[in-house]
């Protein structure tokens, strides 16, 4: 495609905004460009074949994931966990589940990781432990009011004899958000009951933390996710929630355990010790209400970055997805930071399945009992790739969620039988969960598991993954797989050397934009075919009609 030409009348078209941001320096760090491969352990690759991916298993996949061009990969909790939710419920935070590895196979793959030039992020579990945590077990055996119990947030119930539960407040995933242990207290739990909330007004386990920081920091990880990362500090009046306000963050930080503003102390508490690590960072998983809120946490002192999931939301409309991204830039500049773009994560929908649903079906719901001849996976796809040449073109960073470089969608149709979510438990079986986007990764056409390991896979992978799998891509021009590969390596090229923005009008139905190299993105929304500037293609997310760029497609451009 590299030196495919186009012409036009389009020549001179016009400029809307320059939106130029600060920090073009050659020294900016990795972070404020680099695409980062979120790799959800238990379903990238499997190493021993017994069903789970682990720590073997990404080893075996690095020159993949070097020869893809990705800056670095977040690794999924892979802690010593049972695994009620995925391992976001953390039994100890210093080793590796046993189930995926060693913590020495951790040293060989962060060695091993470096050599190829990729960057390695833990996954950081702030809000809550496992209950099978030693000091949750110290707690439930210890008394009310020792200090055993002061690591969690325990309280008495309310009524006669403190039968119900101190609050009214619920829990993400569905019931109370409290459960009662058998002397009487209740603990809070804002996720699974298997998941008890940490109290971080004590100053051991703020201590705690700083230490499990430099753990992994010394270890070799160059940063960390940080799980829920806004929900740290909890108002201890106890002050129960109004109906609507239930899963609610305030524009204030007056809710009681939501985006409150004693979480920033915590964050510059941790960023002082990432200060210690160059070229280290931290990016915060924070589900809060605005932008306004959300820039709080991208202060200097604070995170290096805050997921943007605001675009991850848009619906396929040129128009609101140019509206997220002007704002994410000026929101996250105004602060000296710079946006992260996200699609897909281990808790969405895959966004190829979210694109072939109409506008108004709420893809979640539709898991559940949704109509399936709405779907059409050619437009999902379709979309898909031009999104993913969107998002790989604007200035800031990129999070790319395992399989979405193969144009995975969703295994929406997994028989109830095997769901392990918590969330379909705890909402009664009226929400399906997240496994469809969890499923293993097919990387080979045939075989038990298509390649994710010699057996089995611990969540089965529908038939048609065979399709998408890595090995049937690999090579074969215009597939997903080697589009991507094509746009990270045109990236380094063309996109990272600065971070300039200047829109292009090519119609209300098309983003188009130019940086700061001269390279024009071009994203079709629409039905009708748009005429291109005149140019060289680098890459397109689908083929050009001479040089005009159908529908549900976009193309990058070097001008001439
Ligand atoms: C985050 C994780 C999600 C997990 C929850 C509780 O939202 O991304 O997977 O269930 O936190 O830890
Ligand atoms: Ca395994």
């Amino acid at each position: 495609m590299s030196s495919v030409k186009v012409r036009s009348n389009v020549g001179a078209f016009a400029l809307i905004t320059d939106t130029c941001l600060m920090h073009t320096t050659p020294s900016r760090p990795w972070w404020r460009h680099g695409v980062i491969y979120q790799v959800y352990i238990r379903s990238f690759a499997d190493g021993n074949g017994d069903g789970t991916g682990d720590v073997a298993g990404i080893r075996s996949r690095l020159r993949y994931l070097r020869d893809l061009g990705v800056d670095a990969i977040w690794i999924n909790p892979w802690y010593p966990s049972p695994l009620n939710d995925g391992g976001y419920d953390v039994a100890d935070y210093r080793n590796i589940n046993p189930e995926f590895g060693t913590l020495e196979e951790a040293n060989g793959l962060f060695s091993e990781a470096a050599e190829l030039g990729i960057r390695v992020l833990v996954d950081l579990v702030p809000n809550h432990t496992s209950s099978d945590h030693r000091w949750f077990q110290e707690a439930t055996h210890s008394p009310p009011g020792s200090p055993e119990r002061e690591r969690y947030l325990f309280l008495p119930g309310k009524g006669p004899s403190g039968e119900h539960p101190p609050t009214n407040w619920d829990s993400v995933f569905g019931g109370s958000a409290w459960t009662r242990v058998p002397d009487g207290e209740w603990y809070l739990h804002l996720f699974d009951p298997t998941q008890p909330d940490l109290n971080w007004a004590n100053p051991a386990i703020r201590a705690e933390f700083r230490d499990v920081l430099r753990f992994w920091l010394d270890r070799g990880a160059s940063g960390f996710r940080v799980d829920v990362a806004h929900s740290l500090d909890k108002d201890l009046t106890w002050p129960d929630l109004g109906d609507d306000e239930e899963s609610h963050s305030t524009l204030e930080g007056t809710h009681p355990h939501w985006d409150r503003t004693g979480v920033h102390e915590i964050i510059r508490e941790w960023r002082a010790v990432l200060d210690e690590y160059p070229d280290s960072m931290m990016v915060a998983e924070a589900w809060v209400a605005n932008w306004d809120r959300l820039q709080a946490y991208l202060r200097p002192d604070e995170y290096h970055q805050s997921f943007n999931f605001d675009f991850l939301e848009q619906p396929w409309d040129a128009e609101a997805m140019r509206a997220c991204v002007e704002e994410s830039l000026e929101a996250a500049g105004s602060v000296g930071s710079i946006p992260t773009w996200v699609l897909s994560n281990h808790d969405v929908v895959r966004h190829a399945t979210r694109y072939a649903l109409p506008q108004d079906v709420n893809a979640k719901e539709w898991l559940l009992d949704g109509d399936r001849s709405l779907l059409d996976e050619a437009q999902g796809l379709r979309r898909a790739r031009a999104a993913a040449l969107l998002m790989l073109a604007l200035p800031g960073n990129a999070y790319l969620y395992q399989g979405e470089e193969l144009g995975l969608p969703e295994a929406y149709d997994l028989p109830v039988e095997v769901l392990d979510d918590p969330v379909w438990a705890r909402s009664a079986h009226t929400r399906k969960g997240r496994d469809g986007c969890r499923v293993p990764i097919p990387w080979s056409t045939t075989g038990p598991s298509l390649g994710f390991g010699t057996d089995g896979a611990w969540l089965p992978q529908p038939p048609v993954y065979a399709e998408y799998a890595a090995s049937a891509q690999d090579d074969v021009a215009g597939s997903t797989l080697e589009l991507y590969r094509a746009a990270l390596h045109l990236r380094k090229e063309h996109l990272v050397a600065d971070e300039q923005l200047a829109w292009l009008d090519l119609g209300e139905d098309v983003v188009a934009f130019r940086r700061g190299s001269g390279v024009v993105c071009v994203v079709n929304f629409g039905d009708d075919p748009v005429a291109l500037p005149d140019g060289e293609v680098l890459v397109a997310s689908h083929d050009l009609y001479g040089a005009r760029l159908p529908g549900d497609s976009a193309v990058w451009i070097l001008e001439s």
